[in-house]
């Protein structure tokens, strides 16, 4: 087989900008962990794109360099933070708040943490209802708001060699797309007129989708998901992806499910609850603001089961998904799964799941990751033209695909995806696992 051409990559010199959209939790474990890690207190577990290895060639070659080498990746030592939130608290006082991070690891560095201020947000209370925050933007239109963004945007653009922005902010209400996100010329309209289909999270995208900086969301908002958004990705050369980091639940659902279905087991019920206490929590409890969860976290079992194809074993799942707010346990969730299976001549099993996790510390190290790897995908050409980077749905509930495409949910296909991907454009053979070579 000929080696493929590799892609002309542009390497990583200088400073990243990382601009996060929604200082709480998330963001603030992110932050901290990176400059412990700097520091060397810590290691970045959880982490591919620090600690993940990839194989090249054959089996018996012994090529397996590290993916932050092989990619390759700017170093955490050259990334730069800033951001929005609606809060004006520093990122000590956010990282203390949120209280995911004890407090020795945080007092060893906390006068970085506290250099990091966010800037005023973009924000109105109809899209979050159980959030009032107090530093926020004025403006007299969207379109007004979204310029005062690309302006922060282009500020900090002038400080680093190239910017990334992440959306780590709290779950919007359930919005479809409408008549306003069709194309880039119907949502610079919209924003002039302050349409209300416009959430605040769809003007961040489009303000970084403008300056040609690439956009990932972590949170089940429609964001960049709407064809607006894809225009403008292509027409700026700004990759994008999203939504919804899978971090808990969902993780698990997406190892258990494909196991299930390539043993060819039934699955009659799935029935999955979640208590946790933090201010994602809180915001999860308003009931449109849990929808928008909902549909992000429902979708996954029918595309993975493909019912239509095995309507035995997969037709009349019932799929329950819960999330209630319990404020005792702060951001450590602990996720119950009652998994209703059946086996040979239908005779019933189950599976119980307790997933005491934190919350946090699974989504730090995925932000981290889809941060260098969009810096990457803009280094990239034959990935930034694509706009929609789906390579990337290893990290999320609700991957973005091509629209028309069905996404892939199997946790395994989708690190197949990301790892084949980064050898397509490193001008290395693709792993099918064949394997029939060794045998010749
Ligand atoms: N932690 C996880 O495991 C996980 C997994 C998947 C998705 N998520 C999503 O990631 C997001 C962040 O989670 P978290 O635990 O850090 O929540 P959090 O509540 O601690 O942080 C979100 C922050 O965003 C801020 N915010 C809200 N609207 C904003 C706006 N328009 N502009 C700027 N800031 C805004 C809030 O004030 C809050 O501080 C949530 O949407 C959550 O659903 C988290």
């Amino acid at each position: 087989m000929s080696t493929p051409k590799a892609a002309n990559i542009q390497p990583p010199n200088g400073k990243l900008g990382v601009m996060v959209v929604g200082m709480g939790a998330v963001a603030t474990t992110l932050i901290a962990g990176v400059e412990a890690v700097r520091k060397g207190l810590a290691k970045p577990i959880g982490s591919l794109t620090q600690m993940g290895t990839i194989r090249l060639g054959k089996r018996t070659d012994n090529r397996t360099p590290l993916i932050k080498d092989f990619a390759p990746l700017a170093s955490l030592d050259d990334i730069v933070f800033t951001g929005w939130e609606i809060f004006p608290d520093n990122m000590y006082e956010a990282a203390a708040h949120a209280q995911v991070l004890d407090s020795d690891h945080l007092k060893s560095i906390r006068p970085f943490l506290e250099e990091i201020r966010p800037m005023p947000a973009v924000f109105d209370r109809h899209y979050v209802k159980r959030l009032n925050g107090t530093h926020v933007k004025q403006g007299k239109s969207k379109c007004d708001l979204a310029q005062q963004l690309i302006a922060d945007i282009q500020s900090f653009k002038s400080k680093v060699e190239r910017v990334v922005v992440i959306w780590t902010g709290s779950t919007e209400i359930f919005l479809e797309p409408s008549a306003v996100h069709q194309s880039v010329a119907a949502f610079e309209k919209g924003l002039v007129d302050n349409d209300p289909n416009i959430a605040p999270s769809q003007i961040y995208a489009y303000a970084a989708l403008k300056e040609g900086v690439p956009f990932a969301n972590g949170a089940p908002n429609l964001t960049v998901d709407l064809p607006c958004m894809i225009e403008l990705s292509k027409l700026t050369g700004a990759p994008i992806c999203g939504k919804d980091f899978k971090t808990g639940q969902t993780f698990i659902k997406t190892v258990l499910a494909p196991a299930f279905k390539s043993r060819m087991l039934g699955v009659a019920g799935w029935y999955s609850t979640n208590i946790l206490g933090n201010r994602d929590g809180e915001v999860l409890d308003d009931p449109e603001s849990f929808k928008t969860k909902e549909e992000s976290k429902l979708g996954v079992l029918d595309f993975i089961l493909q019912p239509e194809l095995y309507p035995d074993l997969y037709k009349d799942i019932y799929h329950k998904v819960r999330i209630n707010y319990y404020p005792p346990r702060g951001d450590n969730k602990e996720g119950w799964d009652n998994i209703d299976i059946f086996g040979w001549l239908g005779y019933p099993m189950q599976i119980k799941v307790d997933f005491l996790c934190r919350d946090s510390i699974l989504a730090a190290p995925l932000a981290l990751d889809l941060v260098l790897f969009l810096d990457l995908a803009q280094r990239t050409p034959e990935l930034k033209h694509l706009g929609i980077q789906e390579w990337l749905s290893f990290y999320f509930k609700s991957p973005q695909t091509a629209p028309g495409l069905y996404p892939e949910h199997d946790l395994f296909i989708q690190s197949m995806k990301l790892k084949n991907t980064l050898r397509h454009i490193r001008g290395e053979e693709l792993i099918t696992h064949l394997g029939l070579e060794y045998y010749d």
